[in-house]
């Protein structure tokens, strides 16, 4: 399948067979009333279902919810919870389940509002629900806004194995709000900075000196972080517009993120609790430095990422987990050879050789694997 995009003004409409999608960066404080409008215009049969996460803050919740009734007061609200030990097939059910209940069409509506999680389980269900039915997203973490929301990418974790269940799938259209970007919590927002990072070593752009001026960013000054956000899904749909499926360009987009799962499901799968130490986006900065480190050791790149991640106090090792630490070693180890993108006998990384320019290829040395766990991870 071949995606077109077009940009234009604040509005980033994207068209694919045969639908349009549309995502729009709203500088207004009532910039959920678009997705009233919208709805408005789609030829759907009026039933709509709200996924919505039940972190986000109330009086979010109530406002989107609020809205969406004053056109729609037959809507339907489904509560749930993200984080990536929700990312699983009870939550999944849960949102099916739903959907049959109601007696959903494929001219239903399917609104997801939440994180990465919340995002993909959605995504997911949405397009395996008779087959796909209208879908609109609205991001909530800056990870999603920064990058899960579009792509069309979507999943559950199982077996221990992050996204390892999933389709492609794309929201007809996204809504991005200032005012959710206001309200979230620090952490929420801080962890979306990686991906962020990502994008400015895949792709020559300006996005790392974006991230420097710290200030804004704290601030939240949204015509700044609007910039960033902007630059940095224009990049995503760069890498990915020509290879959805991800055979070639758009492996790019998963640097560090070898290392990243392996630290993640290490980390998440050996937790008696289930406790999420690591936000997606935070592993994404370990691995980042990881993935450098594999094959260039600790040169200028090295550097200056481990100082962005510092300026954010982002995690840049792994010595304050209180887990056993040669067991970590070995887990992380492990879980790099469970990796999804391996298809030859060797787990496939991005390698970078400069800004700009990066290259698929393969962990082929378990010396190597292990120094850059110990010296990047435990040092
Ligand atoms: N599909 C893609 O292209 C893609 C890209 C990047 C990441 N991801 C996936 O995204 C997930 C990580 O995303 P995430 O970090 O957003 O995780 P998440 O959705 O679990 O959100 C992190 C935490 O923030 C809470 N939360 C969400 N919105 C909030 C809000 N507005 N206010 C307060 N709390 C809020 C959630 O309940 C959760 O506890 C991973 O599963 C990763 O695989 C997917």
């Amino acid at each position: 399948m071949k995606i077109n995009y077009k940009i234009e003004n604040e509005n980033f409409k994207v068209t694919f067979c045969p639908d349009k999608q549309k995502l729009s960066i709203k500088n207004k404080k009532n910039s959920y009333m678009q997705i009233s409008k919208d709805l408005k215009k789609l030829n759907h049969d009026n039933k709509i279902l709200l996924v919505i996460d039940k972190n986000i803050n109330n009086k979010i919740i109530r406002y989107i919810i609020n809205d969406l009734k004053l056109s729609f007061p037959d809507l339907k609200i489904l509560y749930v919870l993200g984080s990536k030990k929700n990312k699983n097939l009870k939550t999944f059910f849960k949102i099916t389940d739903r959907l049959f209940k109601e007696k959903f069409s494929k001219n239903s509506v399917l609104i997801s509002c939440g994180g990465g999680v919340i995002g993909d389980v959605s995504g997911l269900a949405a397009s395996l629900y008779l087959r796909g039915l209208n879908y609109y997203h609205i991001p909530t973490t800056m990870t999603a806004i920064i990058d899960s929301c579009i792509g069309g990418k979507n999943g559950i974790n199982f077996k221990n194995i992050i996204n390892s269940i999933g389709t492609y799938y794309h929201p007809t259209n996204v809504y991005i709000s200032k005012t959710i970007i206001h309200h979230l919590p620090n952490r929420e927002y801080i962890s979306g900075i990686p991906e962020i990072i990502k994008c400015g070593l895949i792709d020559k752009s300006d996005l790392l000196n974006y991230i420097k001026i710290k200030n804004k960013i704290i601030q939240r000054d949204f015509s700044f972080i609007s910039k960033i956000i902007k630059k940095t899904l224009v990049s995503k749909i760069k890498f990915f517009k020509n290879d959805v499926k991800e055979k070639n360009n758009r492996l790019m987009l998963n640097f560090g993120h070898t290392f990243a799962h392996a630290i993640e499901s290490s980390l998440d799968n050996n937790l008696s609790n289930k406790a999420e130490i690591l936000r997606h986006g935070e592993a994404v900065g370990l691995g980042l430095l990881c993935e450098i480190y594999y094959k260039n050791g600790k040169n200028k790149i090295f550097h200056q990422i481990k100082n962005l991640l510092d300026l954010y106090s982002l995690p840049t090792n792994l010595k304050f987990i209180k887990m056993n630490k040669s067991l970590l070693k070995k887990e992380i180890f492990k879980y790099i050879f469970l990796d999804k993108k391996k298809i030859g006998k060797f787990p496939r990384y991005i390698g970078l050789k400069n800004i700009g320019r990066p290259k698929i290829l393969e962990l082929s040395n378990n010396t190597k694997i292990k120094n850059t766990i110990l010296n990047v991870l435990f040092s």
